[in-house]
C-alpha cells in the first residue's frame, strides 16, 4: 500500500485506557473462530490457533469474546493457542445471554445464569480473575432497548466484591441505562454496534471520551453483513487499501476513546486489518466516508 509504511505497526494507532490498562487501539474480536453462526467447532482449528497467536505476535492486547460463542468453543481455542497469558494481555468476555440447541441468541440475566456465566468464562480461560465483563443487555437482541438491569448490575458488583471480576462494562445498551449504572458503579467500556454506516451512538461516544470511557463498536466491519459501499470502494482504490481497511483507519479516526476488535477467522484478514493502523485519511477521504453514514 502507498501510503503506509512498509514495516507497518499497530502501535501507530495509539492507545486508549480501559480500566486501569493502557491497550492499543487495535484489537481483536474472537468471535468469528467458532464455527459457522458462531456455533460449534471452527472448520479450520489450526488457522483459529493461528490467528490468535498471530495477532498477540503483532502486538494485539486486548481479545473480546464470551462464552456463549461456541458455546464455550472460542474461549477453549482461546487458552489453548495463548495461556499462559502474556501479562499485557487483556482478555474482554461479555454475560447475559446464553446459546439454544438451534443456535439461537437467548436471554440469560438471571443471577443464578450471571454467575454460572462467569464461572464458565473463568474455567473456559483458564482464568481466576476477569479483567472486564460486559453484561450483554438483551431487551433487543439486535440493538439497544431500555429496561431494567439494577439487579444485574447488583450480581456483577459482588462478583467483583469476590475478586472473580475487576471491571464492569456494558454490551448494547441505552445512554439511560450507561448513565443508571454508572450512579452505581464505574463502568470501563461500553460496546455497541457501530460502523462507517451505523452510526446511532455518534452522540453517545462523544459523551463517553468526555468522560474517559471506551467504546467498543461491535461489527466495526459490518458484522455478518460486511461493509459495501461504493463510496467506500473508491475512497479505499484512491488511498490504494482496502475497504475494510479504511472503514478501520475511520473509526480511529472518529474519536479517541474507541478501541477496535474486528473479528476474523483468517491470519491474511487479520494482517490486512491490523495494517490499517497507519494509514492515513486525508480530510477529503473522510468528508467523503462521513456522507456514507448520513446517506444511511
Ligand atoms: N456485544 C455484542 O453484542 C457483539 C456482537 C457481535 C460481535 N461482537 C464482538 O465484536 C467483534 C467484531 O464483530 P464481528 O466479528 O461480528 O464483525 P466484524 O468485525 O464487523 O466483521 C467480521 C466479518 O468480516 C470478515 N472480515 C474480517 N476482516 C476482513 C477483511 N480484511 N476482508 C474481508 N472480510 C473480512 C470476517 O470474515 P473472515 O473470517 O472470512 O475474515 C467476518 O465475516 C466480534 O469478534 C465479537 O468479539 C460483540
Amino acid at each position: 500500500m502507498s501510503n503506509m509504511s512498509s514495516t507497518s505497526s499497530i502501535t501507530a494507532a495509539g492507545t486508549y485506557r480501559l480500566g486501569d490498562r493502557t491497550l492499543n487501539r487495535l484489537g481483536y474480536g474472537a468471535m468469528q473462530l467458532a464455527g459457522p453462526g458462531v456455533f460449534g467447532p471452527p472448520k479450520n482449528r489450526p488457522e483459529a490457533l493461528a490467528v490468535l497467536r498471530a495477532a498477540v505476535a503483532a502486538g494485539v492486547n486486548h481479545i473480546d469474546t464470551s462464552d456463549f460463542y461456541g458455546p464455550h468453543v472460542t474461549n477453549e481455542i482461546i487458552r489453548e493457542a495463548l495461556a499462559p497469558y502474556p501479562g499485557d494481555l487483556v482478555l474482554v468476555t461479555k454475560i447475559g445471554a446464553r446459546r439454544g440447541a438451534d443456535a439461537s441468541w437467548l436471554p440469560a440475566f438471571s443471577p443464578d445464569e450471571l454467575k454460572r456465566a462467569v464461572d464458565d468464562n473463568l474455567r473456559n480461560l483458564g482464568l481466576e480473575q476477569l479483567e472486564v465483563v460486559n453484561l450483554r443487555l438483551m431487551f433487543d437482541t439486535h440493538g439497544p432497548a431500555e429496561g431494567p438491569i439494577a439487579e444485574q448490575l447488583a450480581v456483577l458488583a459482588d462478583l467483583r466484591h469476590q475478586g472473580l471480576v475487576r471491571h464492569i462494562g456494558l454490551s448494547n445498551a441505552t445512554a439511560r441505562q450507561i448513565a443508571e449504572a454508572r450512579q452505581m458503579m464505574p463502568i470501563v467500556c461500553v460496546q455497541n454496534q457501530y460502523n462507517l454506516a451505523h452510526r446511532a451512538d455518534d452522540a453517545l461516544i462523544d459523551d463517553l471520551a468526555r468522560d474517559g470511557i471506551a467504546y467498543v463498536p461491535f461489527f466495526p466491519l459490518g458484522g455478518f453483513s460486511p461493509l459495501q459501499s461504493a463510496t467506500l470502494s473508491e475512497v479505499a482504490e484512491g488511498l490504494k487499501a482496502t475497504p475494510m481497511q479504511v472503514a478501520l483507519a475511520w473509526l480511529l479516526k472518529r474519536s479517541p476513546n474507541i478501541l477496535l476488535i474486528p473479528g476474523t477467522s483468517s491470519t491474511a484478514h487479520l494482517k490486512e486489518n491490523l495494517a490499517a493502523a497507519d494509514l492515513d485519511l486525508p480530510p477529503q477521504a473522510l468528508a467523503a466516508l462521513d456522507g456514507i453514514g448520513r446517506a444511511g
